[in-house]
């Protein structure tokens, strides 16, 4: 399933032009101050790569083992880890942003606060968080039968919120609808840690 993942989204964005810009706008203002930006839920790689491409000192990391492998053969000139976005081995406002692409989607809801708590402890005040998801169209959280194991669905919302009570502030948000080929609205919350 991850080969087939990895093929399906090596040129996913190139068909996205809103999820580019979301990502661009991500990197211009993650850019803005030194540091390292962490995709976590990496995935393949293809994505912590689009954000090489976009000038930021970026690494990924994925509980997959088998993800990573196919990562670092694919983008050997980038460092990739296998770790877990709830304890992440780092230490404390290391990081300058972090982008959760589509990998907090397989939380289970109550579990999602301690991983913003985990964003909120690895990022420097100040620092940009990006999340991508599955938006919910007025549903609550809704669980759904994802390719590989349950996703859930979420309100943008309540997403945000939070967010919020872990210490972010929104930047902005985006929603798009989805594509010829995608079931469900996307949810993009362009978060800043407080000072
Ligand atoms: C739907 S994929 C998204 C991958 C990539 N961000 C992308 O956009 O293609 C979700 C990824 O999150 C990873 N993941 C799920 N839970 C995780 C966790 N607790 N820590 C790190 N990675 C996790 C999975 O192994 C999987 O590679």
């Amino acid at each position: 399933m991850a080969v087939l993942y990895a093929e399906l989204a090596r040129n996913s964005l190139d068909a996205l032009p809103l999820d580019r810009a979301v990502l661009a706008a991500f990197a211009d203002l993650a850019r803005t101050s030194a540091g390292h930006v962490a995709e976590l839920g990496c995935g393949p790689g293809y994505l912590t790569a689009h954000l090489r491409d976009l000038g930021l000192d970026v690494f990924g990391v994925d509980l997959s083992p088998v993800m990573i492998d196919l990562a670092r053969e694919a983008y050997p000139d980038l460092r990739f880890e296998v770790g877990s976005m709830d304890a992440l081995d780092l230490p404390d406002g290391k990081l300058n942003g972090i982008v959760s692409w589509y990998s907090v989607i397989h939380a289970p809801p109550q579990d999602v606060p301690s991983y913003l708590a985990e964003f909120r402890r690895v990022l420097a005040p100040g620092g940009h968080l990006l999340l991508g998801f599955f938006e919910s169209e007025g549903e609550p959280v809704t669980a759904f039968d994802h390719k590989v194991t349950t996703a859930y669905r979420w309100p943008i919302d309540e997403l945000a919120g939070l967010a919020g009570e872990a210490g972010f502030i929104e930047v902005g948000r985006m929603l798009r609808e989805p594509g010829e080929d995608e079931r469900f609205r996307r949810g993009h919350l362009l978060m800043r840690l407080g000072k």
